[in-house]
């Protein structure tokens, strides 16, 4: 029986337009970090895709880049939505996450870059004032509007593929509605005017239209509702979501496993945080905070199962903070506080104090994300892809399964389907030199013949 090899994956040439909702702090470190990588003046630190490796047929490590088929930095092209109107050297300026040189070496390129004018719904974002915003009213105009910049987009960079990598601000908690249980429930939603259907909705929802696959970087439901999951299986797109893991939940999703492998006991676990940038005071709106603390609080239950060992996590007590404090600008500080317990109900605590940049630790999963959403488009997967879990504190996962938190066990989950892309990859490229070898055989066969 001859077993069927699966479609090749589509060639990598030709120019990916990366499509930001949200030219913020997080985008304009993003694209001023690949740039500065393109020149060889800045090193892509972080980026699994640009440093990482995986394991060849013999076992001998290879770089991903060279493994996988992935877009090269050179042909990555940029666009944006955003609400203030601002290019995105002037954004980079104000976040204050860049030093001089960098900034200098990268402004001509970065001022190149205007947000295209957002979707701006007032009731689901305070603390933020709108300068230039598409001046449609009806949800359908919207989605339409948005549509049409896509496509746009993509010609004005001459890119065939594109991908949507969402990083605007958190919107307050909004509440799943009938109209977001379907595909069609939603369109009519859509038709109506429904005020239960937010930007972030539209942005998922107008990319997945034009065959752009989405990931979700913010707390916010986007692209996490079952109408959208649908549109994704429709249009045959991978989706990923949400919120970036970057400093405090990164941390805890490392130290967790540690204390579980170990079956030391913990009482709880204390967070706060002081952050000074655009997030930070729009997180100081306790209904845009509400969102963000859902995605913070949910990694240490599936990371301890206290379902599991009662006597070891059932009782403990989980608090999240976040202080908006702006002389700390993007340079976010950490605290937790672990109460841990161990032999015969011992008390001990750690102390974790992580000084972190905010921007820098999202800049490189960005990327990541990018490249590897639209590996996944060109390899023929689609819906939600929960083996990029690794990139998300709240990470997506199918009906009744529990999302994966621990680190390791998302990397493993990541390795696993980066090397079977691998191999297929690889088969490809033998293809070609299998065929040709069996040609050279058959003519020479024949010539032997006479
Ligand atoms: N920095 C991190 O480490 C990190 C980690 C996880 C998640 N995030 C999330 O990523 C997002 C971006 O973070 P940031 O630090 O770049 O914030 P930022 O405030 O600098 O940027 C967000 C941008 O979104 C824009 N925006 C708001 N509403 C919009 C709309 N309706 N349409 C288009 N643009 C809109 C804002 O004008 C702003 O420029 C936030 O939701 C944040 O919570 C950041």
């Amino acid at each position: 029986m001859q077993s069927m090899s699966p479609a090749p994956i589509v060639s990598n040439s030709g120019p990916l337009l990366v499509i930001l909702p949200g030219l913020g702090a997080v985008a304009t470190t993003f694209i001023a970090g690949v740039e500065l990588a393109r020149r060889g003046t800045g090193a892509p630190i972080g980026s699994l895709t640009q440093l990482g490796s995986l394991p060849d047929g013999l076992g001998v490590q290879t770089p991903m880049n060279t493994a996988l088929p992935l877009a090269q930095l050179d042909d990555l092209a940029f666009a944006a939505w955003d609400i203030h109107g601002e290019d995105a050297a002037t954004v980079a300026k104000r976040s204050e996450v860049l030093h001089g040189a960098h900034l200098a070496a990268v402004e001509p390129f970065l001022s190149r870059l205007r947000p295209m004018p957002g979707v701006h719904h007032p009731e689901v974002l305070q603390n933020l004032e709108p300068v230039d915003i598409c001046r449609l009213q009806h949800r359908r105009e919207q989605a339409e509007a948005l549509r049409e910049d896509v496509r746009r987009a993509q010609k004005q960079a001459h890119a065939d593929r594109a991908v949507t990598v969402f990083l605007t601000s958190t919107e307050r908690k909004q509440r799943e509605t009938a109209a977001h249980q379907s595909l069609a429930a939603f369109e009519k939603a859509l038709d109506r005017n429904d005020a239960t259907i937010t930007p972030t909705q539209l942005y998922a929802y107008a990319s997945l239209k034009e065959g752009v696959p989405f990931a979700n970087g913010t707390p916010n439901n986007s692209v996490n509702l079952p109408a959208l999951h649908e549109l994704a299986l429709e249009m045959c797109l991978p989706v990923a979501g949400r919120d970036l893991k970057t400093g405090q939940t990164l941390m805890k999703t490392v130290i967790g496993p540690g204390l579980r492998a170990r079956l030391l006991g913990v009482a709880g676990w204390f967070s706060t945080n002081i952050l000074g940038n655009r997030d930070g005071a729009v997180l100081d709106d306790q209904e845009a905070f509400r969102s963000k603390e859902a995605t913070k609080k949910g990694v240490l239950d599936s990371i301890f199962q206290k379902e599991e060992h009662p006597e070891l996590y059932s009782s403990l007590s989980h608090v999240v903070n976040i202080n908006y404090y702006p002389p700390r600008g993007d340079q976010k500080e950490g605290w937790d506080n672990i109460d841990l317990f161990g032999w015969m109900g011992y008390p001990m605590q750690m102390k974790v104090n992580f000084l972190c940049r905010d921007s820098i630790l999202a800049a490189p999963l960005v990327l990541d994300i990018a490249l590897l959403l639209d590996l996944a488009h060109r390899s023929g997967m689609s819906g939600m892809q929960e083996w990029m879990s690794f990139f998300f504190k709240a990470p997506m996962s199918q009906p009744g399964l529990d999302p994966v938190h621990d680190l390791f066990e998302q990397q493993r989950m990541l390795n696993t389907v980066l090397s079977g892309l691998a191999a297929r990859h690889a088969q490809q490229r033998r293809e070609p030199l299998v065929a040709e070898a069996r040609t050279t055989v058959r003519t020479g066969t024949a010539a032997a013949r006479g």
